[in-house]
C-alpha cells in the first residue's frame, strides 16, 4: 500500500513560493549543505525517525530536507502558534514530508499539530528520535506517550528555555534517554540567540509597527545572549536603551557596554518601547502596565508567552482590545493605547520571519551533528544532558567562514607549543568563556 500523504498546512499552492525561498536559503547555509555533500551518500541517519517541533520557517525547512538528504524519516510541527511561514510549510508538505503547522493556530490546534507528528511515519510507525525547540514535543512524549520511550534514542534540543527543562528532569530523575543541548554550543548560543536577535528583533518591531525607531526609550529586560542582541539591535536602530537585570555580572556589562541599567519599575514610565528577554515569567505585570506612556511598544522575544502578564492584560482590559492587523493589538488602559506584539510570544518569529538563514545554518549544523551522535552512538550515552565537543563547535564555525570570506590564521608549531595547543584545535581550554 502507498503511503498516504499526510499534512496541514494553511495553503499547499504556497508550495513554489516556498520552494524558491528555500533554494535561496541553501545558499546562505553553508554548514547545513556540507553536511548533506559528507553524509549525503552514506546516509547515517537512516532508520531514524525523527520527529521534529521548531518554528516552520524557510531555515527550518533546510533542517528538515537536510535531515532527510542523510537518510532519516522526518515529520514535523512549529513549536509556537504564530512562528510558522506558510509557505515553508507548503513546501515541505508537497515535498511529501508529514508537516502540522500554519500560521496563527489556536493552542487546542497546537497540541493537535505536535499530537500528529509522533506517528506519521512511515508504515505508521513512532518516532526514536526527538528534536526539540523549548521541550513541548519532549515533555508530550515522556508524559504522554510513555510507549515511545523504550525506541526513543535521544534529544536535541535547540533553546535555552528547553534546555533548562531537560536539566530538571536529570534533577528530578525523569529524563529516560541520553539528550544532547544544542543552545550551549558556542556556535549556537554566542550567535543565534545574539546576532539572530540584533537583526530580528527590529525587523519584527517595524513590520509590526511601522515607527520610527531612531530617538526612542526602549527597554530590554534581560542582557543575556537574547538580551545582547535585542539591546543592540534597537541602539542599532537610534533607539536610547536601558537594560534591566537581575545578575549582576550581566547588569555590569550592560552599563560598560553604555546602556543605562535599571529597575524595570523605574525604567517603564520612560518607555515607548518594551522588550523582554529573560526566559523567565512576570517581568512585564499590572504594576507596569499601569506606569506606561501612550502608544508605548510592548513586545517579549523570550520563548514562553509568561514574560509578559497577558493573561492579567485581558482579564482586566480584555474589553478594550482592538485588534489593528494580526499580531498587533491595541489596549486601552485608563485612557492611554498600549501596543501588545504576537499576543505577547515570541516577536521575531510572529511578526517577522525569525533569524535570518546564515544564523540559522549554525545553530542547525550544531542540531543535525547532535542527531547523528546521538543516533549511531547512543549506546555511548548515559540518561544526561550533553553538549557537543569543542571541535565540533569549532567545525561548526569553520564551515561559515569562507562564505563572507574570513581568512584564518594557522598555528606554527611553535606557537602552537608556546600556548599548549595541537595545530588543529581546540584552540581554547573549556573553561573559556568567548
Ligand atoms: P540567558 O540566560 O542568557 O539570559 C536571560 C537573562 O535574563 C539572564 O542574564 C538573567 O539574569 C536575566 N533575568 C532573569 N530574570 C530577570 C528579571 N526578573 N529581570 C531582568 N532580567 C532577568 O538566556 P537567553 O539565551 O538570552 O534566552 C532568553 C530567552 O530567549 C529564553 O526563553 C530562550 O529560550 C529564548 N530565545 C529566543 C530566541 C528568539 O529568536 N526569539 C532565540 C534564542 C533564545
Amino acid at each position: 500500500v502507498a503511503t498516504q500523504l499526510k499534512y496541514k498546512v494553511k495553503d499547499i499552492a504556497l508550495a513554489d513560493w516556498g520552494r524558491k525561498e528555500i533554494t535561496l536559503a541553501e545558499a546562505e547555509m553553508p554548514g547545513l549543505m556540507a553536511l548533506r555533500e559528507k553524509y549525503g551518500q552514506i546516509k547515517p541517519l537512516k532508520g531514524a525517525r525523527i520527529a521534529g517541533c521548531l518554528h516552520m520557517t524557510i531555515q527550518t525547512a533546510v533542517l528538515i530536507e537536510t535531515l532527510k538528504e542523510l537518510g532519516a524519516d522526518v515529520t514535523w510541527s512549529s513549536c509556537n502558534i504564530f512562528s510558522t511561514q506558510d509557505h515553508a510549510a507548503a513546501a515541505i508538505a508537497a515535498a511529501g514530508i508529514p508537516v502540522f503547522a500554519w500560521k496563527g493556530m489556536s493552542e487546542e490546534e497546537y497540541e493537535w499539530c505536535v499530537e500528529q507528528t509522533l506517528y506519521a511515519f512511515e508504515g505508521g510507525k513512532g518516532l526514536n528520535m526527538i528534536l526539540d525547540d523549548g521541550g513541548d514535543l519532549t515533555n508530550m512524549v515522556l508524559d504522554k506517550f510513555p510507549e515511545l520511550v523504550q525506541d526513543l534514542g535521544g534529544i536535541s534540543e535547540e533553546t535555552t528555555t528547553g534546555v533548562h527543562r531537560l536539566y530538571e528532569r536529570v534533577a528530578k530523575g525523569t529524563l529516560p534517554v541520553p539528550a544532547i543541548n544544542v543552545n550551549d554550543s558556542v556556535t549556537k548560543s554566542k550567535f543565534d540567540n545574539k546576532y539572530g536577535c540584533k537583526e530580528s528583533l527590529v525587523d519584527a518591531i517595524r513590520r509590526a509597527t511601522d515607527i520610527m525607531m531612531a530617538g526612542k526609550v526602549a527597554v530590554v529586560a534581560g542582557y543575556g545572549d537574547v538580551g545582547k542582541g535585542s539591546a543592540a539591535s534597537l541602539r542599532g536602530a537610534g533607539c536610547r536603551v536601558i537594560v534591566s537585570e537581575i545578575d549582576p555580572i550581566c547588569a555590569l556589562q550592560a552599563a560598560m557596554d553604555g546602556f543605562e541599567v535599571k529597575k524595570m519599575i523605574n525604567a517603564i514610565p520612560r518607555a515607548d518601547i518594551v522588550v523582554t528577554a529573560t526566559g523567565n515569567c512576570r517581568i512585564i505585570g499590572p504594576e507596569h502596565f499601569r506606569l506606561m506612556r501612550d502608544k508605548t511598544i510592548v513586545c517579549n522575544i523570550g520563548h514562553f508567552d509568561n514574560e509578559i502578564d497577558v493573561a492579567w492584560l485581558n482579564e482586566a482590559y480584555g474589553h478594550t482590545k482592538d485588534t489593528i492587523k494580526p499580531q498587533v493589538d491595541l489596549y486601552n488602559i485608563d485612557g492611554k493605547d498600549i501596543l501588545l506584539l504576537a499576543e505577547g510570544r515570541l516577536v521575531n518569529l510572529g511578526c517577522a520571519t525569525g533569524h535570518p538563514s546564515f544564523v540559522m545554518s549554525n545553530s542547525f549544523t550544531n542540531q543535525v551533528l547532535a542527531q547523528l551522535e546521538l543516533f549511531t552512538k547512543g549506546e555511548k550515552y548515559e540518561n544526561k544532558v550533553y553538549m557537543l565537543p569543542k571541535e565540533l563547535d569549532e567545525e561548526v564555525a569553520r564551515l561559515h567562514l569562507a562564505k563572507i570570506g574570513v581568512e584564518l590564521e594557522e598555528l606554527t608549531t611553535e606557537q602552537a607549543d608556546y600556548i599548549g595547543v595541537e595545530k588543529q584545535g581546540p584552540f581554547k581550554p573549556e573553561y573559556y568563556r568567548y
